[in-house]
């Protein structure tokens, strides 16, 4: 088996299903409360008064928790403001109405109807009630927990989901970066990049209700991060039967905190109550890196060598290495309300954009215009 390129067919759900069946050894976690079901229960309290003596010891605990422990914990009282969650709890009712009324606010992530979505709630919130979002964000304990997954220098986003009574569950799957890949493109990056993702991004969600287990919280696979070839394996109907299996939910109250490695194999749950409106606001948090040194104008590159590129016949490979050169080659980020995924799960890139312009022959300035109609719509 080439250790570097994996491909689909090589996987092995008992491998999967050994990763998995580890048993959590709560006294290599001293600051946690206790475990549930193989997750880790903190107390916000308890953490910070920890972090208060010595830091590095909780950064380095819930850190281990995330990597070689089983990829998830919870913070219980995370806001112990309630009165801040439940300011921003109806601002995000107000942006919902609103998105509704403009027909937008759509999720393309889950069937329409009984589900809730709001794109960068961060940015929107903000705008909003600036002092809402002040209440919210000045949480010292979510700073330690996103530093001791990120570091410094992190960049907070957040997307609001709302499920209603009757919502159903989500197909099991792992999260951005290449949880939102198709097997085809994960394929094409080396087996060390994939598993590096997993620490360019933290995954969380605040509970804004109370979330009994029949409201649908999380279903969860703890270990299920610690197996390398996860990112090609979640569409696979083995490896779903070995979640469904497995998986485990923890009821969360309001105000509570739940985080784990982006690749934890997790899917939101059945709503099956009759009543029970279930919104957590899921930060979505990135490491500092993955970013270039220089700032490049890539329009100005594209408006510049498109006439030129256009009369030249290069040959395919030719071509493929100017256009990765000159154009940005990923989706994200972006801004998911105006500029939605196409088919799969990502928005089109500037290099698929330009590629195409090449093969139906635009003319220059038709080029430009499609070029700052896909700039436009990608700002927040
Ligand atoms: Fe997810």
């Amino acid at each position: 088996m080439n250790a570097i390129y994996l491909q689909e067919k090589q996987l092995k759900v008992d491998e999967f299903a050994a990763v998995c069946r580890q048993t959590l050894r709560q006294e290599e976690y001293p600051l946690a409360q206790g475990s549930e079901l193989n997750v880790l229960i903190y107390r916000a309290d308890s953490l910070l008064s920890a972090a208060r003596d010595d830091r590095k010891a909780v950064l380095s605990e819930l850190h281990r928790a995330l990597s070689s422990g089983p990829g998830v914990f919870v913070v219980k009282g995370l806001y112990d403001n309630l009165a801040a969650v439940d300011r921003s709890s109806q601002l995000f009712e107000a942006i919902l109405k609103d998105e509704a009324a403009a027909g937008g606010g759509g999720d393309h992530f889950a069937k329409a109807g009984s589900n809730g979505r709001i794109w960068n709630a961060l940015q929107k919130v903000a705008e909003r009630d600036a002092d809402a979002f002040i209440d919210y964000y000045d949480n010292p304990l979510l700073s330690i927990i996103c530093e001791s997954w990120l570091g410094p220098g992190y960049e907070m986003t957040a997307q609001v989901n709302q499920v209603r009574p009757g919502g159903k569950a989500q197909q099991p799957h792992r999260d951005y970066h290449l949880g939102f890949q198709s097997n085809e493109v994960v394929e094409q990056f080396p087996l060390p990049l994939q598993i590096l993702s997993q620490y360019l991004t933290l995954q969380g969600a605040v509970a804004h209700t109370d979330m009994p287990i029949e409201s649908g919280p999380t279903q969860l696979l703890p270990w299920s991060q610690q197996y390398q070839a996860g990112y090609l394996a979640w569409r696979d109907p083995e490896f779903i039967a070995c979640f469904q299996q497995h998986a485990i939910q923890l009821p969360l109250h309001k105000g509570d905190g739940l985080f784990f490695n982006p690749a934890l194999f997790h899917a939101a749950g059945n709503n099956v109550t009759q009543d029970r409106v279930r919104t957590a606001n899921l930060l979505q948090v990135s490491s500092s890196f993955g970013k270039t040194m220089e700032k490049v104008n890539h329009i100005k590159v594209l408006q510049s060598i498109y006439p030129a590129l256009l009369q030249r016949e290069l040959p395919e490979d030719k071509l493929s290495a100017v256009i990765a050169s000159a154009a940005e080659g990923y989706s994200f980020p972006t801004n998911l309300d105006t500029d939605p995924p196409l088919g799969g799960l990502v928005p089109q890139t500037q290099q698929a954009l330009l590629l195409q312009a090449l093969r139906e022959k635009w003319t220059p300035v038709h080029f430009n215009q499609q070029l700052a109609e896909h700039t436009q719509k990608r700002q927040a």
